[in-house]
């Protein structure tokens, strides 16, 4: 399938819906038919978000959970897949930043990055495509970031945590691919949303930002078509490219020179 419009009336999952791209990718999946199963901690987000699609004609589902519990991907399967829904695509797009020099971070917000962004992936992964390989159907969106292509000095575990997202799609993609199922790592530049209150990093919110909106249409569209990898803006695609032909400690200092927290800044 090469178009958005076949996920009509297909159930689609998105993690971190209440804000962000994946509220701009939940609403451009409802904009094709598909069906919505929104999950993320507000609820209250997530209820206005349904009312929303719905009135588009879509049914939609809510689960309320917070996945920096390592159960609350089981709780998501089984108040879906597991209760009888056919899960046909999966959106794994919550996660979180945390701009700071690492000697003085908060450890717990370095250690939910790693639980948000890479343990709750891969168990919504491994719940959700085993019965895609089993009906050899399915797509599932892997949301990295263009900061997942090198070190990103005082977002060092959010970059690494990226990194991981970016290889373990690409992995994934490769093995389900004989079954009929398509796994596109999404990298997003600097985009409009949350992220950057929630990091603290709001000097990084450039005039160039992209919106979720133009990242979840692109993200969509690469998804249908089995794309492997999209990256939605274009200085993002350049700087990919110039990272594979620059040496990492350069790159990786001129970063350092440019994020370092001003005074009592992080
Ligand atoms: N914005 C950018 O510039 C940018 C660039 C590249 C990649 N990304 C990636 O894009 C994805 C979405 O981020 P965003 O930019 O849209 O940020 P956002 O506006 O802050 O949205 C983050 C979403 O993740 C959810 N989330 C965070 N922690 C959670 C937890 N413990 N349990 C369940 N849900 C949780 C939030 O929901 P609740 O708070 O309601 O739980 C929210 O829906 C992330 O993976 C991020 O790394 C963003």
């Amino acid at each position: 399938m090469a178009n958005p419009q076949d996920f009509r009336g297909k159930w689609a999952l998105v993690t971190g819906a209440s804000a962000g791209i994946g509220t701009a990718l939940a609403r451009e999946l409802a904009s094709h038919g598909a069906n919505l199963i929104l999950t993320a901690r507000r609820a209250e987000r997530l209820e206005a978000l349904a009312a929303e699609l719905r009135g588009r004609g879509v049914d939609v589902r809510i689960v309320v959970a917070d996945l920096n519990d390592p159960i609350a991907p089981q709780q998501i399967f089984d108040a879906t897949e597991g209760a009888g829904l056919t899960v046909d695509i999966v959106i794994n797009n919550a996660g979180l930043g945390q701009y700071s020099a690492f000697h003085e971070s908060p450890i717990e917000q370095e250690m939910s990055q790693i639980r948000v962004n890479c343990e709750a992936v891969v168990r919504v992964a491994r719940l959700f495509i085993a019965p895609m390989v089993k009906r050899r159907r399915g797509w599932m969106l892997v949301v990295a970031s263009t900061a997942s292509f090198q070190p990103v000095p005082y977002l060092s575990t959010y970059a690494a945590t990226k990194a991981f997202d970016r290889i373990f799609a690409l992995g994934i993609a490769a093995e389900v691919a004989r079954f009929g199922i398509k796994v596109t790592a999404l990298c997003p530049g600097t985009t409009e949303s949350e992220f950057f209150e929630v990091a603290r990093a709001g000097r990084f919110k450039r005039r160039s930002i992209q919106s979720a909106e133009e990242v979840a249409r692109q993200a969509i569209a690469a998804l249908a078509r089995g794309q492997r990898t999209i990256i939605p803006y274009f200085n993002g695609r350049f700087t990919a490219l110039l990272v594979r032909f620059l040496p990492v400690t350069l790159i990786t200092h001129v970063i350092e020179r440019a994020a370092r927290p001003r005074t009592g800044e992080a």
